[in-house]
């Protein structure tokens, strides 16, 4: 069984019944419903991040955690030569039913270790997705692999989010998202909770029916900060070229939530 709170496809309730646990936090039954229409799915979304990454563009691309195709699909279909990494089967099923997906290569493996063949010109890791590697050796692989794909002069882009320590008074390690009760009874609330020692978080889904019955979604994540992935990307040979705080390519402030950050690989380096 399975519903989608409005608006949150991350809030997907699951019972795990025929879930492949190779897929990881996005198995069948996670996959089934991210694709739901409203928040990161509306056009209004996606269509920004399509037009960046359309824009620096410079040849083929590679998404590293492609998903369900959310964002290689559309972009696909403007014809730029898209390929995917994907750590989950679940998800990646889904990219060649949309319009575009056909064309995405797609291999199923680990961004911190998988190779695909060619060279390209931009690679992209968006919705937060550097922050499900949860070691900084794991992050930096990132890094390195995103350099070990690119040509000289390609680009590195990440999306995610900034930590919203800012809002932790002394002594408390939860910051809540969403709450949101049901119309007809139970409802959803939604929480990171923080060590700002280890720069560990979780990202906590509750959803409660209005029977009383409800399930609790537990998520593990590694933040960083800007300037430790601008190190993360000089171990991996790279440079900061573009930092902005949305896809509207806006200035990064002290009230930012998140970033687009793009790093370049050596331009002279043949
Ligand atoms: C929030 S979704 C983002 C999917 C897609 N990029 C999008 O924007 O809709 C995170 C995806 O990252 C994948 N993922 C997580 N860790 C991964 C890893 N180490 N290697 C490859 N994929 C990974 C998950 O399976 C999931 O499909």
């Amino acid at each position: 069984m399975e519903r989608t709170v409005a608006g949150v496809a991350s809030a997907t309730v699951i019972t795990n019944a025929g879930d492949d646990p190779a897929d990881g936090w996005f198995p069948e039954s996670v996959a089934a419903g991210y694709d739901a229409p409203g928040g990161a799915n509306e056009p209004a979304v996606v269509t920004p991040v399509v037009d960046v990454l359309d824009d620096l563009a410079d040849g083929p691309v590679l998404e590293f955690a492609v998903g369900t195709g959310r964002i290689a699909a559309p972009l696909a279909a403007r014809g730029v030569r898209v390929s995917g990494i994907e750590l989950s089967r679940a998800m990646a099923a889904r990219i060649a039913g949309k319009p575009g997906g056909a064309a995405v290569e797609v291999t199923i493996g680990d961004m911190t270790t998988t190779r695909v063949p060619g060279e390209f010109s931009l690679v992209y890791l968006v919705f937060n997705t550097i922050s499900n590697v949860t070691t900084q050796d794991g992050q930096v692989d990132v890094f390195r692999n995103a350099a070990a794909h690119l040509r000289p002069g390609g680009l590195f882009l990440v999306e995610v989010g900034l930590p919203d320590l800012r809002r932790l008074p002394p002594g408390q390690d939860t910051v809540p998202f969403t709450v949101a009760p049901g119309a007809h009874g139970g409802g959803y609330v939604g929480f990171d909770q923080y060590d700002v020692v280890t720069q560990q978080f979780t990202s906590n889904h509750v959803t409660v029916s209005p029977d009383g019955t409800g399930q609790f979604r537990r998520i593990p994540f590694r933040y960083a900060w800007p300037a430790e992935m601008d190190l993360m990307a000089r171990i991996a040979g790279m440079s900061l070229k573009f930092r902005w705080a949305d896809w509207d390519r806006s200035g990064l402030t002290a009230g930012s939530t998140r970033h687009v950050s793009v790093w370049e690989t050596d331009p002279s380096a043949a």
